[in-house]
This record gives structure tokens, C-alpha cells and sequence, in this order.
């Protein structure tokens, strides 16, 4: 279909890793789990053990309290008693999906309060660096941050905010919003720095990069509206963190209609990853 049209050629042809034969309309498969081997089960817990060791002192209390409430330990989860758990804790439910799905029907999921998971678990010599998101990724890095309510709703609306942006022509900059924040956030506690961000949270090397003082990368105070104007790196680790110190900043930071910054932002040229404004101050010394 169109989507898996529009991939293959920005991919150079490569196809899609999931399969896509079974998902319904909304892109949902069955997790089946029964058809996970040992193997993966045991690449899983390799995985997990790995960023455990790195979490403490590192992750945000609220990430590490959701984990070991959550089934993560044991192999590769069940993706429904998670589910129901998290129902509970803040009306969130998981659904399975094949991979990368389109961005509209991403946005419906989040929009309803319902994350996307991919089903399929990288290779092993993917250990360390993986292109797309697989299932550790997407459950490890994510779920634990909705079962924060002040999160959960932020993601929620994220969700409202995609789908009018796509009708504004917004898209690009509320993408790079989602980036630096549900992606590589961090958040500042009276303990120092700390990382709320999924995809650092998923990856080993990360998660010890990003707080380590004297690196070529900033950290500074997330404004918006400068968020939404700055580029990213998809392939290597980020030159800049955005830092909120609470989540109802962040939520509360977001709430205004954002068709105004569109309208401006796209008078303007966007500043690259790398870019400190006059007065914005580092934030790990
Ligand atoms: N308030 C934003 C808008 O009006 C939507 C949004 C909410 C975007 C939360 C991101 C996060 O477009
Ligand atoms: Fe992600």
C-alpha cells in the first residue's frame, strides 16, 4: 500500500522488517507470543540485565519504580498483563503492531491512549545498534513512562497535536518535539540530571553518554518553540538535550495551541543540532 510504498523508497528499496500481512486497519497484529524461541528470550534478558546495571543514578525514579512493577525481567513480556497493568494505572493499553507504522495511524493510537509496540526482537549482532525500533525498544523505553499520569496525558495529547499538525503542516517541527523529548528527555532532580527519554533509555551506550560532563553535547533548558526550530541526529548520539524540571512543565509547556509557532517557524531556517543561542546556559557542569 501507500505507506509501505512511501518506505521502501526512502529505505532505497529496502522493504519494511515487520510483517504486515495480518495487521487490521489500524496496523494491529496479534503479539503471539508462543512463537518467540528461546534464543530471543535469552537475547531479551541480556538485554535487560545490561541496562539495568546502567539505570541507577541515571534514570528518573518514575522509569525504574514503573520497570519492576512491569514484567520485563523474565524474557520477552506478555504484552497483555502489561497492558491490563497499565489499564489500570493510567487507562493506557498496548497494542501489537508489525514495525514502523504510518504517521496518522500512530498519532489515532496515542490520540486514544493506546501505545504501539513492534512485535519482533533485533538479531543478535544488533545488540548495540538497531535502525528501527524492535520490541525492546518500544516496551523497555516506553511503557514504563506511561504509567506516570502526568506523562501519560502529555503523550495523549502529543497524539491530539499530530493530527492537527498534519493539517497545518506541522509536522516536521512537532516530530523534532517528540524527538528531544519522549526520545532523548531529560529531567532535572534536586539528585542531579536524569533521563526520561526512551531511546537512551534502550541503548547502552546512551544512557552513560548523555550524562557525562564534558562532552561535545549541550544541556539546556527545553523551550518549546526553540525545540520545535532545532534538527536532530538519527545516527549518532544527540548534540543536544533538552531539560525539563517536571512533568507538568512539560505538559503544561505544550498546552497552547501551537499553530502560531508553525506559522512563524516556517519563516524561519531551523537551527542545527548543534546550536547554542546567545543566553542559553549548560546545564551539567
Ligand atoms: N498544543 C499543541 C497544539 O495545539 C498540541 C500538543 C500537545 C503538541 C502536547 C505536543 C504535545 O498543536
Ligand atoms: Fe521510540
Amino acid at each position: 500500500d501507500d505507506f509501505l510504498a512511501t518506505v521502501a523508497e526512502k529505505s532505497n528499496g529496502a522493504a519494511l522488517r515487520g510483517d504486515y500481512e495480518k495487521a487490521d486497519e489500524h496496523y494491529v497484529v496479534e503479539q503471539d507470543w508462543a512463537a518467540y524461541t528461546e534464543e530471543q528470550h535469552a537475547l531479551w534478558r541480556k538485554l535487560y540485565q545490561r541496562q539495568m546495571e546502567l539505570l541507577p543514578g541515571r534514570a528518573c525514579d518514575e522509569f525504574i519504580a514503573a520497570l519492576h512493577k512491569m514484567d520485563a525481567a523474565d524474557g520477552i513480556p506478555r504484552f497483555e498483563r502489561t497492558s491490563e497493568e497499565l489499564f489500570a494505572a493510567t487507562g493506557w493499553r498496548i497494542v501489537a503492531v508489525p514495525g514502523l507504522i504510518p504517521e496518522l495511524t500512530f498519532f489515532e493510537h496515542l490520540a486514544n491512549r493506546r501505545f504501539p509496540i513492534t512485535v519482533w526482537l533485533r538479531k543478535p549482532e544488533e545488540f548495540n545498534y538497531i535502525v528501527e525500533p524492535d520490541v525492546f525498544h518500544d516496551y523497555f523505553g516506553h511503557v514504563p513512562m506511561l504509567f506516570n499520569p502526568i506523562f501519560a496525558d502529555y503523550m495523549q495529547l502529543y497524539g491530539k497535536g499530530g493530527l492537527k499538525a498534519m493539517k497545518l503542516g506541522g509536522l516536521d517541527y512537532l516530530a523534532r518535539l517528540y524527538w528531544y523529548t519522549v526520545e532523548f528527555g531529560l529531567i532535572r532532580t534536586d539528585q542531579g540530571l536524569r533521563i526520561y527519554g526512551a531511546g537512551i533509555l534502550s541503548s547502552g551506550g546512551e544512557v552513560e553518554y548523555c550524562l557525562k560532563p564534558g562532552t561535545t553535547s549541550r544541556h539546556i533548558h527545553l523551550d518549546i518553540e526553540r525545540c520545535l526550530q532545532t534538527l536532530y541526529k538519527i545516527d549518532s548520539y544527540q548534540e543536544t538535550y533538552f531539560v525539563i524540571d517536571d512533568f507538568q512543565q512539560l505538559f503544561d509547556g505544550t498546552a497552547p495551541d501551537f499553530t502560531p509557532y508553525y506559522e512563524r517557524l516556517k519563516q524561519l531556517d531551523a537551527l542545527p543540532a548543534n546550536t547554542l543561542l546567545p543566553g542559553e546556559v549548560e546545564l551539567l557542569p
